[in-house]
C-alpha cells in the first residue's frame, strides 16, 4: 500500500509541480521554447510553400497553356461521332442513318453565314489556301481578335444545305473533319511530297495541311472507291492559324474538311484511314485520334 501511495504522489507532481513550478516535467520558460521553435519551423514551411506557388503563378500566361507545347500534335476527330467508331446504315432506311445526320447537322450549324456577319468579329480570310494570319503577340493588349470566317458552303454536297441528308440516303456518305484546337499552335505542312506516302503526294500544295483517307486494309484495296474533299484546299488552310485562345478568340472557327465516299463498296464492312501530313503532326499508337482516325463503314442497300 504505502509503494501505491508514493506512485500516486510522483504522478501528480510530474503533471504539476508546485514547487518547482514545472508542468510535465518541464518549466513554463521551456514550454515557451518548444512552442516557440514549432510556430517558427511550420511558418517557415508554410512561407516556402506559399512562395513556390506565387513563384508558379508569375510564370504562368494568361493567355497560353504553358506545358500545352509539349503535347502539340493536334487530334483529327469527324462528324458524325460514332460509337467505336462504327458507322453503319442502310440506305433504304432513314431511322439507321437519322442519328449521324442530326449530329452532323448540328455540328455545320455552326458554320451559318448569318452567324459570321459581324464586322467587328468576323473578317474575309480568302476562300484560297493562304499564309498564316498572324493577329498580334498572344500576350499583346490588342486583346480579343477577329475571326476567319468558313461558311458551311465550302463542304458543297456536305455542307447539308441542298442534300439534308448528308450524301447518306444515296449511299454517299461524307464525314465532316477537323482539328482540334491548340492555342498558338501553327501546323507545319509537308515540306516535300517525298516526306509523305505516295498515294496522298498529290494533295500536297502551298499553305495547306492535307488530309487524306484510305483503306486500311490491304484486301480492301479498290474497295473505297473516289473520295471526294470539299473545304479550302481539300485540308486544313493557313490562313486559320494561330488560334489565339478562349479568352482572346471566342469567335474562332477552325477549318473544315468534308470528305465524301461516292463509290463505297455496298454491303462491306470497309476499315478507313484518314490522316493529316505535316513536318509537326505526329501520330501515336496510345492516342487513335492524334493526327489521324479510323473509322469502319457499312453502307448497305437491302
Ligand atoms: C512532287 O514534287 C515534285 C516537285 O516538287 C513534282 O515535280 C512532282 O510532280 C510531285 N509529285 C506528285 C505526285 O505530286
Ligand atoms: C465504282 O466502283 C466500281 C468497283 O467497285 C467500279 O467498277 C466503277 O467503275 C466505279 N464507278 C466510278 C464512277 O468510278
Amino acid at each position: 500500500m504505502p509503494v501505491q501511495n508514493k506512485d500516486d504522489g510522483g504522478w501528480k507532481k510530474f503533471l504539476w509541480n508546485s514547487e518547482t513550478r514545472e508542468l510535465l516535467g518541464r518549466t513554463g520558460g521551456s514550454w515557451a521554447k518548444i512552442l516557440l521553435f514549432y510556430v517558427i519551423f511550420y511558418g517557415c514551411l508554410a512561407g516556402i510553400f506559399i512562395g513556390t506557388i506565387q513563384a508558379m503563378l508569375l510564370t504562368l500566361s494568361n493567355y497560353k497553356p504553358t506545358w500545352q507545347d509539349r503535347i502539340a500534335p493536334p487530334g483529327l476527330t469527324h462528324s458524325p461521332r460514332s460509337d467505336k467508331s462504327e458507322l453503319t446504315f442502310s440506305v433504304n432506311d432513314v431511322e439507321t442513318y437519322l442519328k449521324y445526320t442530326k449530329s452532323m447537322k448540328e455540328f455545320v450549324d455552326a458554320y451559318n453565314e448569318e452567324k459570321q456577319r459581324d464586322q467587328m468579329k468576323f473578317e474575309d480570310c480568302g476562300e484560297q489556301p493562304d499564309e498564316y494570319k498572324h493577329r498580334g503577340d498572344l500576350e499583346s493588349e490588342i486583346g480579343v481578335r477577329k475571326a476567319c470566317r468558313f461558311s458551311r458552303s465550302l463542304l458543297g454536297p456536305c455542307s447539308g444545305v441542298e442534300d439534308k441528308d448528308f450524301g447518306f440516303s444515296d449511299g454517299k456518305p461524307c464525314l465532316i473533319v477537323k482539328l482540334n484546337r491548340i492555342v498558338n499552335f501553327r501546323p507545319k505542312p509537308p515540306q516535300s511530297n517525298e516526306s509523305i506516302p505516295e498515294d496522298a503526294q498529290h494533295k500536297v500544295q502551298p499553305n495547306v495541311i492535307p488530309l487524306y483517307c484510305h483503306n486500311k486494309r490491304e484486301e480492301d484495296e479498290g474497295k473505297l472507291g473516289e473520295v471526294r474533299y470539299y473545304g479550302i484546299g481539300g485540308g486544313f488552310p493557313l490562313q486559320y492559324y494561330p488560334y489565339y485562345g478562349k479568352l482572346l478568340h471566342p469567335q474562332y472557327l477552325q477549318p473544315l474538311v468534308a470528305i465524301q465516299f461516292v463509290n463505297i463498296t455496298m454491303n462491306y464492312e470497309l476499315r478507313i484511314e484518314c490522316k493529316v501530313f505535316g513536318e509537326n503532326i505526329q501520330y501515336s499508337d496510345k492516342d487513335r485520334y492524334q493526327g489521324r482516325f479510323d473509322i469502319k463503314i457499312t453502307v448497305n442497300n437491302y
